[in-house]
């Protein structure tokens, strides 16, 4: 058990950091016959400027991809600011890399993990955008269908996981570790894991409302800023509800994802009973993120001694037979 992010595998991510202002792309992601809205570029020596390869809205064709293999070619580069419009095409295409199994699966995690990184990055940008968020609903989708089709794919996404905390990497984390547990606790058929999932991978939209200054803050909130930050839950809630976009269970999660057991969490203040079994396995999984994820103001905690701290010191707020399956599953992530 372990937060070190394997280098090994993920290097390929940032490969070519003197390419300036192109971004690396791995070929396989590349979708034959699919159109791009992004100008691709080659480049033949590792120090040369990537050169102009294929035109915007130009379909990429089984023989280009074979014409690549032969001279050994295994990245293109897009325009940095090209990046948001690839992560789109990725999101489209999500599914049916997923299901390819000529691709690594540790490449293939990596491909999701940046996905929807990238969405939730664009919806804590303009959370009200309703494209968006019918684009999380897929990606969402799609996700829980890899993870239930799939024996070992959660151990592959642990793997590429990052624990430097941004609001979206944070988010996608306790998707990810949500979903799973869920899966793993027996909750649910895959259409309210789901929603499950809708909601989870946006339980912090609501922070997009809050003051930078607090999001940033590296020390203490004083006591104002402390009571903005418990009404995030409240925010994210009411975003998301008058969109009318996400099912009921979703839009619980999202509100309901710092309350505690034993009451005295925000922001209803509810206990025990009325807090459901979805709303729990969230919020164990988004404590144990907080901790083991790396802040301005404060290192990442490895994951055992920060499932001690929750053991020790939160387990009367907490649901135990779902504490005790996700201790199971970050211990043994590849079991099913
Ligand atoms: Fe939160
Ligand atoms: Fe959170």
């Amino acid at each position: 058990m372990t937060n070190t992010i394997d280098t090994t595998k993920a290097a390929w991510r940032v490969q070519a950091q003197g390419a300036g202002s192109f971004l690396p792309i791995q070929i396989i992601s590349l979708q034959v016959d699919s159109v791009t809205e992004f100008e691709i570029f080659v480049r033949s020596k590792p120090d040369e400027t990537p050169v102009l390869y294929r035109a915007k809205d130009l379909a990429f064709t089984e023989d280009a991809l074979q014409r690549l293999a032969e001279n050994k070619i295994t990245h293109l580069y897009i325009r940095s600011s090209d990046e948001r419009a690839y992560h789109r095409y990725m999101q489209q295409n999500l599914s049916s890399i997923l299901s390819r199994p000529d691709i690594d699966k540790e490449v293939k995690s990596v491909l999701l993990y940046d996905s929807a990184q990238s969405l939730v990055k664009e919806i804590m940008q303009d959370p009200r955008s309703g494209e968006a968020i019918r684009r999380s609903k897929n990606l969402v989708e799609t996700t829980v269908s890899y993870l239930y089709a799939e024996r070992d794919a959660f151990e592959h996404l642990l793997k590429v996981t990052s624990f430097d905390y941004y609001t979206y990497t944070h988010s996608v984390n306790v998707f990810v570790f949500s979903v799973t547990l869920a899966q793993r606790v027996g909750l649910g058929d895959p259409e309210h894991m789901r929603d499950f999932g809708d909601g989870v991978l946006l339980h912090d939209v609501g922070k997009s409302m809050l003051d930078p200054v607090i999001i940033n803050c590296r020390g203490k909130l004083s006591k104002k800023q402390w009571e903005s930050m418990k009404l995030h839950p409240v925010h994210g809630y009411e975003i998301l509800r008058r969109q009318g976009a996400l099912a009921d269970a979703a839009l619980d999660v999202v509100r309901h994802h710092h309350e505690k057991l034993q009451g005295g969490g925000y922001p209803d203040g509810l206990q025990g009973d009325q807090i459901g079994p979805w709303v729990r396995i969230c919020t164990i999984c988004d404590i144990f993120d907080a901790l083991t994820s790396k802040r301005s103001y404060k290192p990442a905690m490895q994951s055992f001694p920060a499932l001690a701290l929750m053991k020790d010191e939160m387990l009367n707020d907490l649901d135990r037979e779902y504490f005790r399956a996700f201790v199971d599953m970050m211990g043994h992530p590849s079991a099913t």
